[in-house]
């Protein structure tokens, strides 16, 4: 059991609330964006998957917990939705060859620079040219809070370190700073955040 399974076995409800980030709302109501399948890297119990099918995408959803998984699929279900959910770690899961999205998110991922870069990397690999790569996560400001997310800093996001991950990518949007969070019952509050929309090269 891993310790994210041990974590959502024991929620008192959604631990992140049961909608998608505000900035994921934000981004599919941008007029430019018009993916019709989505990528969801490390998808948690569903929150965003879930939502982004039923706005009528396309999704496939991975992640390391068969837990969050599980309960992903009752949420799918309960909204009646299909996305194709796979159990994996992203320190070596890959998708088929060939296999291409026209949109990555990578929300709230907080593991290893190692880990997530090579997310970051298989998930701009699995775009199309043009396809859209949407990140956020707490930055490196944020271990110094109390309250949300883990205290050590190498595992938060950085603007510059995010963008250099991403060659080839072109950021459409870019924020790193306070906001308030009001998403279940583990993000409440302040935090610092960071969010990068960026879009692949070649789309014409
Ligand atoms: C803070 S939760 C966020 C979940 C979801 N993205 C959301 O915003 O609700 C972090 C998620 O990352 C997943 N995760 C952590 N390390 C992972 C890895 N190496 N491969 C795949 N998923 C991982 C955990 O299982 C957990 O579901």
């Amino acid at each position: 059991m891993t310790k994210w399974d041990a974590k959502y076995a024991a929620a008192d409800g959604r631990l992140f609330g049961a909608g998608p980030t505000e900035y994921l709302r934000g981004i599919l109501a941008r007029s430019d964006f018009q993916a019709r399948s989505a990528l969801c890297l490390a998808d948690g119990d569903g929150r965003n998957g879930t939502w982004l099918a039923a706005q009528g995408l396309a999704v496939t959803a991975v992640d390391l917990s068969a837990r969050g998984t599980e309960l992903a699929r009752r949420h799918d279900a309960d909204l009646g939705v299909a996305v194709e959910r796979i159990t994996a770690d992203l320190a070596d899961w890959t998708p088929p060859p060939g296999r291409t999205w026209e949109a990555v998110f990578l929300i709230h991922l907080h593991c290893e620079p190692e880990v997530r870069n090579r997310a970051l990397r298989v998930g701009a690999e699995a775009l199309v040219p043009g396809g859209w790569m949407v990140v956020e996560g707490f930055a490196k400001a944020q271990a110094a809070r109390d309250g949300m997310g883990p205290k050590d800093p190498a595992l938060f996001y950085d603007l510059d370190e995010l963008s250099a991950a991403l060659p080839g990518l072109e950021a459409v949007e870019a924020l790193a700073g306070r906001v308030r969070l009001d998403e279940g019952v583990r993000h409440q509050g302040e935090a610092e955040i960071v969010r990068l929309a960026a879009r692949k090269g070649g789309g014409g």
